[in-house]
């Protein structure tokens, strides 16, 4: 018997059958050899939320959740925050290797020459409502480019393909910054190609009448480094979005919406903004015990808590912190940090959080950092959005390249009525 194997034997029909193991999985396909007769379709694995099923191979991301280890492309988080800007991770994320300096040069050169809007696209903009929320506008006008490349088409092409992902990288910030303009009512900002990815984002966002704005260094690094800790995250639910609906061949503006819409709700993304609203309600130190009674009591979730696969700790929460710190030496001391600070130590004694193993997450510093740099909460999803971008678009072409890809379309169980008789409807009653 080779040891790679598992068998199992159906107790319905005594019969055993030997499945490969392979990478610690098993194939669910393997499964439909399990039958109690000819007719059965054979038996299926029911997993709703993925809790326990791997949905493609991957060669980007790693995580181990146990240890608080992500690692991009076999660097470590830690390590690429401290060396790296953002363009040189995403160029790490998406071709596998660091660029040398001739690559780094030319990568910088190409994402900067993407970053204007056609100008029927910032009309596009304009057509929002003045409240209009930046996520929104976001994901709609990421959408909505899908019908000015229609060259994106052409999925199979591996240059168009790099075309539409330098435009996507190049144009998601100017979006975003546009949107923010358009909710404060300010005219839209037009990039500036002398400033890096997060000095011409900061640009965009806060210029006012200055010839030219120059974000501080301490604040432009410590968005960079927010930058890179959002760049990827494996199969998390805005990532499967981005494969499911790219499975189905959509254009990577589509694929990238779809994500981005994924990546809007309060369970994932959503949360920062969440983090500053409960931090908010809770006011002062004091009110800390009570709120925590409030959650242990099942009203709520303490937001920024918790994560799918790190039941240790995050490791990108631990470099926020970091990074607070430096932002808070330059913007002055902040009162909602210190809540945070007491929040978590008070958490992190608690039985109801050290028993399910809930430890704060990314989001549970960014907010804040966010909010001190300036940035409004109705933004804070949207600096989400603006780096993972390029982990959606590396996930998006290994998912395009890889041989065993499919369009995406799990089974279901069916629970409902057996054939019915149709009642007319004079018979249906009242
Ligand atoms: N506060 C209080 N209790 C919590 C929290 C929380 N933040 N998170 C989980 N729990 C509890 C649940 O009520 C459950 O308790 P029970 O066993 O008594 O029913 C237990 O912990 C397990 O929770 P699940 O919901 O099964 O955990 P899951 O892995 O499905 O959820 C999630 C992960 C969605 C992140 C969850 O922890 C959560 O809602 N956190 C708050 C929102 C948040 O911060 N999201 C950002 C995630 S990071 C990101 O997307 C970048």
């Amino acid at each position: 018997m080779p040891q790679d194997t598992i068998t199992v034997t159906d107790n319905r029909t005594g019969q055993s059958y030997t499945l490969p193991v392979e990478n610690g999985t098993i194939r669910a396909m393997d499964m439909r050899k399990i039958k109690t007769g000819p007719g059965d379709f054979g038996l299926m694995t029911y997993d709703p939320a993925f809790m326990n099923t791997a949905s493609c191979k991957s060669a980007i991301t790693f995580i181990d959740g146990d240890k608080g280890i992500l690692r991009y492309r076999g660097y470590p988080i830690e390590v690429l925050a401290e060396n790296c800007t953002y363009l040189e991770v995403a160029y790490l994320l998406l071709f596998g290797e660091l660029p040398n300096e001739a690559q780094l040069k030319d990568w910088v050169h190409d994402i900067t020459h993407h970053t204007m809007l056609h100008e029927t696209t910032k009309k596009f903009m304009e057509g929002f409502r003045d409240n209009a929320h930046p996520m929104a506008m976001l994901v709609s006008t990421v959408a909505a480019l899908s019908a000015v490349y229609p060259d994106a088409k052409n999925i199979h092409d591996p240059e168009t393909r790099l075309l539409q992902i330098k435009r996507l990288l190049g144009k998601v910030p100017s979006i975003a910054a546009f949107s923010y303009r358009h909710l404060v009512g300010f005219p839209y900002i037009y990039p500036d190609n002398d400033l890096t990815y997060t000095e011409n984002f900061m640009n965009m966002l806060w210029k006012m009448v200055e010839p030219k704005y120059l974000a501080h260094p301490v604040l432009a690094r410590a968005l960079d480094i927010l930058f890179i800790l959002h760049a990827d995250h494996e199969q998390n639910c805005s990532t499967n979005a981005m494969r499911a609906v790219g499975s189905a061949q959509a254009d990577p503006y589509l694929a990238t919406a779809a994500a981005a819409a994924a990546l809007s709700g309060p369970l994932h993304g959503g949360a920062n903004e969440e983090v500053l609203r409960m931090l908010d309600e809770i006011g002062s130190k004091e009110n800390i015990p009570d709120y925590i009674e409030k959650i242990k009591a099942g009203k709520g979730r303490l937001m920024g808590f918790g994560h799918r696969v790190y039941k240790n700790f995050d490791p990108r929460a631990t470099i926020i912190k970091r990074t607070a710190e430096s932002v808070f030496e330059v913007t002055g001391p902040n009162e909602k940090l210190d809540i945070a600070l007491e929040l978590e130590r008070i958490a992190l004694e608690d039985e109801y959080f050290i028993q399910r193993k809930l430890y704060p997450n990314v989001d549970f510093y960014s907010g804040i950092i966010y909010q001190a740099m300036g940035f409004k909460p109705e933004m804070f999803t949207v600096l989400f959005a603006i780096p993972r971008t390029v982990g959606w678009l590396a996930q998006w072409q290994e998912m395009l390249t890889d041989p065993e890809q499919k369009i995406a379309r799990p089974r279901q169980i069916w629970i409902g009525n057996d054939t019915r008789e149709f009642v007319p409807m004079d018979k249906r009653g009242k």
